[in-house]
């Protein structure tokens, strides 16, 4: 049998984990919007026209920020068009996605839905064909008292009071030359620098993120962001980064070892933003929003037969397997051993585009494969990452030699002095035998291990089968003098939960 070693000390710490780091994403993209979280006469819309059902696993997933409009929609965005009497909104061509946008949900229906969702609105603005009029104009719209032109259109529309949002990104991936509005990084640059300025002098309690690379694949990459931040280094509080990995060439070992490539994604974007601090002789720390992340490739290029200029139209829906979900779990896992830097995270995106709950439109919403890790995560991941020193074997992936086969983060409760084990098992044919070492970490025991695994690796779950891939309880860790043992599962993704033992 293989084994792995983890060693921990208790005083011995990565940092504290920002709740934010579990958010989601919400982009006018497909039926993420409009048959996800909006659909006025489905069987479960309450009296906003909000799918209950949908609100029910999002706040199962427990999501503390939720970013939206977009994403490409948003660069090209009239916010005003989304707001007033719904009949008297425009429909507009979605130029990013080759959809006819209603605007029947706006900002002030996407804020009501968040209430409701439990979620922190972050709102992105119009970079691309807008600028920074447009950016503070929003956000007067959203935050400020009344008394102005835009904070009294917010209160006639029936929202006296203000939203307070305090998240928003500068624009969307604006070094793509897909985007509408695309710049160079000095154009870019300037352009978030000055709307960050007017932004925050219309709110100084905002925090700004400004867009990263749109994927470490991008020529500019590194460049990118170093540009930018020489222009706006002193206005904004965090730098965009996103990813998505895909098993195109069903190569899983490969696929498997992402999460490492995440991890190596975010210390090059720390140390671009901080090769600019060195630059500028300041002690000051841009913090990272991975405000888009997850596993995306099985609809790529397969919306053909859906005539373009559709509202809502079906695209961009991945079926999640269940290697899909140990690859989201690792990246999970990335995050939390990377959580003194990266404050905010955004699952891209929350409901049937690339998501983690899928429905049918007048149907029944059930939960992907993907959804679990990040429940669990969401739920046990908040606390403290412990350091870890690993000893495990190791397998070469195709560009990437030497992979761990055991990944793995472990978050402390400080309240309780519980502890988390989050543990990967990359191997796909052998079990992998565990030991932790719980160094000044008081009398654990172990209270609960969940593991996810399928004989299948390309199972999913379905309308029909919507619990065909789902954790189930495990039994045989124990802790014994103050190791922890388990034996983890070929391909399974595990939760292991200790408490104190009285
Ligand atoms: O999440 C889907 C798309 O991926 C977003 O609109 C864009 O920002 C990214 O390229």
């Amino acid at each position: 049998m293989l084994r792995a070693r983890v060693t921990l000390d208790g005083d011995f710490f990565v940092g504290e984990v920002d709740p934010r780091l579990f958010g989601g994403f919400a982009e006018h993209l497909g039926r993420c919007i409009y048959g996800g979280l909006y659909e006025p006469g489905h069987p479960s819309a309450d009296e906003d026209g909000f799918r209950t059902d949908v609100l029910e696993l999002v706040r199962e997933l427990d999501m503390p920020v939720m970013r939206y409009p977009g994403g490409n929609f948003v660069s090209g965005y009239n916010w005003e068009d989304g707001v007033g009497p719904p009949e008297q909104r425009p429909r507009r061509l979605d130029l990013a996605w080759k959809s006819l946008e209603t605007n029947r949900f706006g900002t002030d229906e996407f804020v009501a839905w968040c209430r409701k969702a439990g979620s922190e609105p972050m709102i992105a603005v119009n970079l691309g064909t807008r600028g920074p009029d447009a950016a503070r104009s929003l956000l007067e719209y959203c935050n400020h008292r009344g008394g102005s032109a835009w904070s009294d259109l917010r209160r006639a529309n029936g929202h006296p009071e203000p939203y307070g949002v305090k998240l928003w990104c500068l624009g969307n991936e604006m070094d793509g030359p897909w985007q509408m509005g695309h710049k160079t990084a000095s154009e870019y640059g300037r352009v978030a620098c000055e709307a960050a300025k007017l932004m925050k002098l219309t709110d100084p309690r905002i925090e700004l993120v400004v867009c990263g690379s749109s994927g470490r694949g991008m020529p500019t990459f590194g460049a990118w962001e170093t540009e930018v931040l020489d222009h706006a280094f002193d206005h904004v509080d965090y730098v965009s980064i996103h990813t998505y990995y895909g098993n195109a060439d069903d190569d899983t070992p490969a696929f498997l070892s992402k999460p490492d490539e995440m991890g190596d994604f975010i210390e090059e974007v720390v140390a671009c933003a901080d090769s600019v601090a060195a630059r500028r002789r300041s002690s000051r720390r841009i913090m990272l929003s991975f405000d888009e992340w997850n596993v995306w490739f099985h609809s790529h290029g397969g919306h053909k037969e859906i005539p373009d200029w559709s509202v809502a139209p079906p695209i961009v829906e991945d079926d999640y397997t269940v290697e899909d979900a140990l690859v989201v779990g690792g990246m999970l896992i990335t995050l939390l051993n990377h959580c003194d830097r990266v404050k905010i995270a955004c699952l891209a995106q929350v409901v049937n585009v690339i998501a983690p709950i899928m429905t049918v439109t007048g149907g029944p919403a059930w939960r992907q494969t993907i959804f679990h890790p990040f429940a669990q995560a969401s739920r046990f991941g908040r606390g403290s990452v412990l350091r870890q020193v690993v000893e495990s074997p190791r397998y070469d992936a195709r560009g990437r030699p030497g992979v761990p086969c055991l990944k793995s983060a472990c978050v402390l409760e400080p309240a309780t002095g519980g502890l988390t084990v989050f543990a990967l098992n990359r191997c796909l044919q052998e079990e992998l035998e565990l030991t932790v070492e719980l160094r000044a970490l008081g009398n654990l025991r172990v209270a609960e291990w969940l593991t996810l695994r399928h004989d299948d690796l390309k199972a999913v779950n379905t309308r029909e089968r919507p619990d065909n891939v789902a954790p189930q309880a495990a039994e045989g860790a124990s802790v014994a003098g103050g190791t922890l043992t388990a034996v983890l599962q070929p391909a399974s993704w595990n939760v292991l939960r200790l408490s104190q033992a009285g």
